[in-house]
């Protein structure tokens, strides 16, 4: 029978969220029914004011913890047929202080979905993977194969992101993808740990210096928002090559590396700021901070099709837009 769209329901866990807002806002304007769940741990309801009276749109307010969530969503919502897992406690700090918690959240919770969304025959099932899941490993670009039980994780949040990729994948029910450094609109730039993007936007636009850790040569590959968002389109099999059931673990990133140094010149040039003396200021390293990231993306291009395709610059503009715009 052929695929119609009016048939096809996508859940989106911790749609609230800086990378789960992005995604459902494309799926509705794509013509998909959207069920999106929070519990507003760290999601925010700004986040998603440019949809929430869609008519595609339903919005329960639940934690991904509760017993047959996806049954009861399904009863709901009967077309519900694509599972896009983003809701986590995000926060590797938060981590360090509840490991259980987070065990629970990140593994468990995500156990049990992956359980319903096979018992309810869902065509895809997409978990939100990370970077953190390859440690301490020192090899780069780093490759999906790198992590494995041996590896030297740093953080509950990343070994119980290793666990649930790993259980995506040997479930054979859906793609784990590995997410690198996530930045663009939305990302929260009020925490000391928020994403380094998000936070020099802010301290550019109230003229303040951007902090730099380090020499400020340590590398990330920076991947754009919207580029992990169509990720996830080819991850559920509603883009590109990949024919269902797709399952494994894949990287998500550009496969550039850019040093942090250059990202806070990229960004107070995009901000007409002159780099002098005063606009950096360097401090002592992060503890545990890792030096090098880089994702091998060769792997999700090969299965999907997919490929970042957001230039850096573009993002970053983007972001300053978003962030000024927020201010305001
Ligand atoms: C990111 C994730 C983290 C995950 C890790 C796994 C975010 C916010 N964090 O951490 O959850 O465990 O990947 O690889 O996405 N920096 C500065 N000045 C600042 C802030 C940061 O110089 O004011 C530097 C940091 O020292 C670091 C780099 O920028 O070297 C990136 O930092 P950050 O955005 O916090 O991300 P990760 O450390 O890569």
């Amino acid at each position: 029978m052929p695929k119609t769209r009016e048939k096809e329901g996508c859940l989106v866990t911790g749609v609230a969220g800086f990378v789960g807002s992005h995604l459902a806002e494309r799926l509705l304007s794509l013509g998909y029914e959207v069920t999106g769940v929070d519990n507003f741990f760290s999601g925010r309801y700004e986040n998603m004011q440019s949809f929430i009276d869609h008519p595609g749109f339903h919005f329960h307010e639940s934690s991904v913890t509760e017993t047959r969530l996806l049954t009861g969503l399904k009863s709901i919502h009967p077309e519900l047929n694509h599972c896009f897992h983003l809701a986590a406690i995000v926060s590797v700090p938060y981590s360090m202080e509840h490991p259980e918690v987070t065990m629970e959240i990140n593994y468990q919770a995500t156990a049990s979905l992956i359980q319903e969304a096979v018992g309810l025959n869902f065509k895809s099932f997409i978990f939100a993977g990370s970077a953190a899941e390859y440690g301490n490993e020192q090899r780069s670009p780093l490759k999906e194969e790198y992590a494995t039980e041996n590896t030297e994780l740093l953080s509950p949040y990343g070994r119980s992101k290793f666990l649930a990729s790993r259980r995506v994948a040997r479930e054979e029910c859906g793609v784990a993808l590995r997410c690198f450094n996530i930045f663009g609109p939305r990302q929260d730039p009020a925490s000391p740990y928020s994403g380094v993007i998000s936070r020099f936007a802010d301290m550019a636009l109230a003229g303040k210096p951007l902090t730099i850790f380090g020499d400020g040569l340590q590398t990330r590959d920076f991947i754009y928002v919207s580029d992990v968002v169509e990720a996830y389109l080819h991850g559920a099999g509603l883009k590109g090559k990949a024919s269902l059931p797709f399952s494994g673990i894949y990287n998500i990133g550009t496969g550039q590396a850019v040093t942090v140094l250059d990202l806070a010149r990229a960004i107070l040039e995009l901000s007409k700021l002159s780099e002098s003396p005063d606009s950096m200021i360097f401090l002592p390293d992060r503890p545990g901070d890792i030096r090098h990231s880089l994702a091998a993306v060769e792997s999700f291009r090969s299965a999907s099709g997919w490929e970042a395709r957001v230039a850096f610059e573009d993002g970053l503009q983007s972001t300053l837009q978003w962030a000024r715009q927020a201010v305001e």
